[in-house]
C-alpha cells in the first residue's frame, strides 16, 4: 500500500529537447556531420529521434493518460537563436503554445535552459571555456524570459554542467572536445557565472519564478574496503562530484584539490543565487586507487547491491536517493528529483527500478527532507548520448521503425497507479 506523499507533490517525467524532438542542426548535429562524434557502428543519426517536435500535441494527451502533474522538458537554444542576435519566431510561438497547451491540462511545466547542447556558432565564437560564453547565453536566455516564462514557475538553468564538462572537456567526447581538466575547471566557472546572469535576469522578471540547476549525484563506494588508498580516494571524488558545485554557492569560492592531478581555486560570485536544488540520480559506483601518476584512480560500476544493473552496466541502487538528500541538507534549498531512471529492454527491471526508488523517496520525506518532486527519465523512449535509441529509458516504448508508434509499458502503468495511490486527499494535509 504507497502512502500518500505531501500535498502539492510534483510528480513528472523529464526530456531534453535534443533527444526527443528531431530535425535539430545543432553543434551535435554538426559534430556528427564531421565524423567526430559517436563513431560506434551502432549509432543511429542524432537528429532522427522520437519526432516530437511534429507530435508534441499527441504526446501531450500521453502526458495526461500518464497521470502526472508536471513535465519537465528543454527548449533547444540552437533552434531559438540559429544565428547569434537572430531568433526564429516560430520556434518560440510553438514552445508557447506546448507550455499553454500544458496549463490546460493542468501539468506545471519545468523548462530547463541548457541540456548538453549549442548552437554551432557558440562553439566557434566562444566556448565555454571563454570569458565572453556567459554573456553569449544571455541574448537566448533574455528571449526566453520575455516570451515563455511568464508562465514557467520552475526553471532549470543548467542541467548537469560536470557531466557535459567531463564530456567535453574531460573526455573530449562532445564539442568543442578537450582533453584538459583545467580548463574543465575554467569551463565550469564560466557556466556557473552563466547561471547566476541568468538567476539575477529571471528573477528581475519574474521574481516568482524559482531557479535551480540540475546535477547529476553519484553514490561512490570504495572497490577494496580494506584498501587505505581506496579509503582516501573516496572522499576525494565524493567532494568533487558531489559537493564541489553546491558548496561554490555558500562559499563563493571554487575550490578543488586532487594532489598531483588538479587544482583549482577561484573566487566566484554567487551569493547562494539559486531557489531549489534539481537532483539526477542513476546509480552507484566504485573507486579504485591505482599507482599511475597519468591515470590514478579508476571508477567503476561492480553491481554489489543485490539490486541488479542496467543494460548499460550502471549498478541500482535505490537508497542512493535519500543519503543525496541527506548530502544536499547544508543548503537549506527545496529539492525536486529532476531525474532518475534506468536503460532496460526489460521492462519489469524498470518497474522494479521505479518502485525502490519512490520508496526511498518517500523514507526521505518521511525523515523531513524538502523534496517537493519527482520527475522520472524518461517520458518516451529517446535518444541517449552515446548510446543512441538502444537506452530504453522511456515510461512509453517508442516503435521507431514503424512511425515512432507509441505505447504504455507496464512500468507506465505502474508509475500512474502509484501517483494515483500516493495522491490520495491526506486528511492530516501534510
Ligand atoms: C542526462 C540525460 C541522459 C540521462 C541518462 C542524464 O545524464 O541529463 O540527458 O539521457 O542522464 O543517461
Amino acid at each position: 500500500m504507497t502512502q500518500p506523499f505531501p500535498n502539492n507533490f510534483l510528480w513528472g517525467v523529464a526530456t531534453s529537447a535534443f533527444q526527443i524532438e528531431g530535425r535539430i542542426e545543432n553543434d551535435m548535429t554538426d559534430w556528427e556531420r564531421q565524423g567526430r562524434f559517436r563513431t560506434e557502428q551502432y549509432d543511429p543519426v542524432a537528429g532522427d529521434t522520437a519526432d516530437h517536435w511534429r507530435r508534441w500535441e499527441d504526446d501531450f494527451e500521453l502526458l495526461k493518460q500518464l497521470g502526472v502533474n508536471s513535465y519537465r522538458f528543454s527548449v533547444e537554444w540552437a533552434r531559438i537563436e540559429p544565428t547569434p542576435g537572430q531568433f526564429n519566431q516560430r520556434a518560440l510561438d510553438q514552445y508557447s503554445r506546448m507550455i499553454d497547451r500544458l496549463l490546460e491540462k493542468g501539468i506545471t511545466p519545468m523548462l530547463t535552459l541548457h541540456h548538453f547542447t549549442h548552437p554551432t556558432w557558440f562553439h566557434e565564437r566562444s566556448p565555454w571555456h571563454r570569458s565572453d560564453a556567459p554573456e553569449s547565453f544571455m541574448p537566448f536566455v533574455q528571449v526566453v524570459t520575455e516570451k515563455l516564462l511568464d508562465r514557467v514557475p520552475l526553471v532549470v538553468t543548467i542541467n548537469e554542467p560536470l557531466v557535459w564538462l567531463l564530456a567535453a572537456y574531460g573526455e573530449g567526447k562532445f564539442p568543442p572536445g578537450y582533453k584538459d581538466l583545467q580548463l574543465m575547471m575554467v569551463a565550469l566557472q564560466r557556466m556557473l557565472e552563466a547561471h547566476r546572469l541568468a538567476y539575477d535576469h529571471i528573477k528581475s522578471r519574474r521574481a516568482d519564478t524559482q531557479v535551480g540547476i540540475a546535477h547529476n549525484f553519484i553514490v561512490f563506494k570504495r572497490a577494496r574496503l580494506n584498501h587505505l588508498f581506496d579509503r582516501h580516494l573516496k572522499p576525494l571524488i565524493h567532494r568533487f562530484y558531489n559537493i564541489m558545485i553546491p558548496e561554490a554557492f555558500q562559499t563563493n569560492r571554487l575550490l578543488y584539490q586532487f594532489p598531483l592531478v588538479l587544482a583549482y581555486d577561484e573566487e566566484i560570485e554567487l551569493d547562494n543565487r539559486i531557489d531549489f536544488w534539481g537532483i539526477n540520480y542513476y546509480y552507484r559506483m566504485h573507486v579504485r586507487f591505482r599507482f599511475n601518476l597519468e591515470r590514478p584512480f579508476d571508477v567503476m560500476f561492480i553491481p554489489r547491491s543485490g539490486e541488479g544493473q542496467s543494460d548499460l552496466g550502471w549498478e541500482i541502487y535505490p537508497k542512493g536517493l535519500r543519503k543525496i538528500c541527506k548530502w544536499l541538507e547544508f543548503t537549506g534549498k527545496p529539492l525536486y528529483i529532476t531525474e532518475n531512471g534506468i536503460a532496460a529492454g526489460d521492462d519489469q527491471l524498470r518497474a522494479e527500478f521505479l518502485k525502490k526508488h519512490l520508496d526511498s523517496l518517500r523514507k526521505a520525506i518521511d525523515d523531513g527532507y524538502p523534496v517537493r518532486g519527482y520527475y522520472h527519465w524518461s517520458f518516451l523512449d529517446n535518444y541517449e548520448w552515446l548510446e543512441g535509441t538502444r537506452a530504453k529509458f522511456g515510461l512509453y516504448h517508442v516503435d521507431f521503425e514503424n512511425d515512432y508508434r507509441r505505447s504504455l509499458k507496464p512500468s507506465g502503468a505502474l508509475y500512474r497507479e502509484y501517483i494515483r495511490d500516493a495522491t490520495t486527499e491526506d486528511p492530516a494535509g501534510s
